[in-house]
């Protein structure tokens, strides 16, 4: 109810009303348990096998202290949709915030004779908060849901009996600076207040090796980056639905559609899939908005002739996609558009050859720009290859995971990675070439999983070359025939 813009979510319901009411696509939905909900989630086990890795590779005598991220306003008194912290929900599976997780090196024992490994520290079950924001956990759904013995409420944390000086390291990720201090006293605010006392961390961190909070991405990068079979699994599922979005969006779209109206498609078509929504904002820029790398408003009313690019990614139980696809909007490119899409390609494809167990970031990426650089100097838009940057202003690609710019290192490639490679050539109008070039954008990212002997590309599923993509957008959509009414409002003079 809190859409940003409210004629897009009109036209989203209208278009996911008619798909849903002409039962259109056919595809079963995911695995459904007898309260109807899905049946993949990580389990206990997995996030118990984390906390394991992680012990592993953490200090000598350490502790790291995992905070929930905090809530946000997005209007007046109403919040932002919520996302945990990807590093609490990697280690717990918790998604609720003002949380910590505090992950021990070694088996600790309290007072009372408890033993445990690590203490979640959750928000407290409220009978009238639920009804506004939902059901919470609580210590006892901590203990039984996510295995975590060691499950408190919030407020206990203040009295909690751990002596931090004990520990030769506290690891912790820098804090945000803008927590609003809410009249709960057991809130995120507070919990991080606490801690702050607790372990006595002071003002200034440089030099204070004890105090660590280098170790805290380098840890946690280590183990995101190589993803799990059950991690595999999950980004398999959202990179195909991605990729199904982006084949029906080729197949419906049109000239007189709108930028939203081709925002909403995808994302009805992941939500079809089962998807919860996007990892990221999507990106759908029609011609000259295609040159906005991270263009997110997506307002243009009526889309045009020129190519559409679309960056979309599916978020599936945490998970994300991140394809993208460049398209004619009128079905062929145009011999300008060929040319460059052609480049983007080449390149894409050059990096690709490159990627295996052990090889170099830095190959693929110079594999891609060698082939940008070449290509824009044969075409006659730079005259020397070190001008390319222009054109093509940004990396080859990052990590996907729980975050869309998922954590850990690029420069070697390792087996079981997955990785986005993305090359694009943007040239805005009033760029220095030829004006008929200007207003071309590209950009062809897939997802790859790396594997001993090269990679597995797992965003297949949506066609690269260029007469794939001319054919599957000749193919007929089920929105060809789908009319609706012209607003009462719309038709006022003057509005
Ligand atoms: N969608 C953001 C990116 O491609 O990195
Ligand atoms: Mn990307
Ligand atoms: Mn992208």
């Amino acid at each position: 109810f809190f859409s940003p813009n409210i004629s897009s979510m009109q036209k989203y319901i209208a278009v996911a009303f008619v798909l849903v009411s002409l039962n259109l696509f056919a595809q079963p939905s995911p695995a459904e348990t007898k309260d109807n909900l899905p049946t993949d989630y990580l389990t206990s086990a997995f996030h118990e096998g984390r906390r394991d890795s992680l012990r592993a590779i953490m200090p000598d005598n350490s502790v790291m202290a995992v905070f929930a991220f905090p809530t946000r306003t997005f209007s007046n008194d109403v919040e932002y949709l919520y996302h945990q912290n990807p590093d609490l929900y990697y280690f717990s599976g918790y998604k609720e915030p003002h949380s910590l997780l505090l992950v021990f090196k070694d088996d600790q024992t309290d007072s009372l004779g408890n033993k445990f490994k690590e203490i979640l520290f959750v928000q407290k079950r409220n009978a009238g908060a639920e009804q506004w924001t939902g059901k919470r956990l609580g210590t006892e759904g901590a203990k039984e849901k996510l295995g975590i013995p060691m499950s408190l409420n919030g407020n206990d944390f203040k009295n909690y009996n751990i002596d931090f000086s004990k520990f030769s390291k506290i690891i912790f990720d820098r804090f945000p600076e803008d927590i609003p201090n809410g009249f709960d006293k057991a809130d995120l605010y507070d919990l991080i207040q606490q801690f702050k006392e607790k372990a006595a961390i002071p003002e200034q961190l440089s030099n204070q090796s004890k105090f660590d909070t280098r170790s805290y991405r380098d840890l946690t990068g280590q183990l995101r980056a190589i993803k799990t079979a059950e991690e595999k699994d999950l980004l398999r599922k959202a990179v195909e639905i991605s990729c199904m979005g982006q084949n029906e969006v080729m197949k419906a779209v049109r000239p007189d559609m709108s930028e939203l109206e081709i925002q909403g498609l995808h994302e009805y078509v992941h939500k079809r899939y089962g998807a919860e929504g996007v990892g990221y904002g999507s990106i759908i820029g029609s011609g000259e908005n295609g040159c906005i790398l991270h263009y997110m408003e997506n307002t243009k009313t009526k889309i045009g002739t020129s190519m559409i690019l679309m960056d979309v990614g599916a978020e599936y139980h945490g998970y994300t996609a991140d394809v993208t696809r460049t398209v004619p909007v009128d079905g062929k490119f145009s011999s300008e558009e060929r040319a460059i899409y052609q480049l983007v390609y080449d390149a894409q494809e050059a990096a690709f050859k490159t990627l295996k167990d052990g090889s170099k970031w830095s190959d693929a990426s110079k594999a891609a720009m060698d082939v940008i650089a070449e290509g824009l100097v044969k075409l006659g838009i730079i005259k020397n290859k070190n001008e390319a940057g222009r054109y093509y202003p940004h990396g080859l690609g990052h990590h996907i995971g729980l975050d869309v710019h998922d954590r850990g290192s690029m420069s070697t490639m390792k087996k079981d990675m997955v990785i986005t490679v993305e090359p694009g050539i943007y040239i805005p109008e009033g760029s220095n070439c030829d004006k008929k070039w200007w207003s071309i954008a590209v950009r062809i990212e897939d997802d790859l999983l790396i594997t001993e002997n090269g990679y597995e590309l797992l965003s297949h599923f949506a066609p690269r070359k260029i007469e794939e993509i001319e054919k599957l957008i000749s193919q007929k959509s089920v929105l060809d025939n789908y009319k609706i009414p012209p607003l009462e409002s719309g038709k006022k003079k003057g509005f």
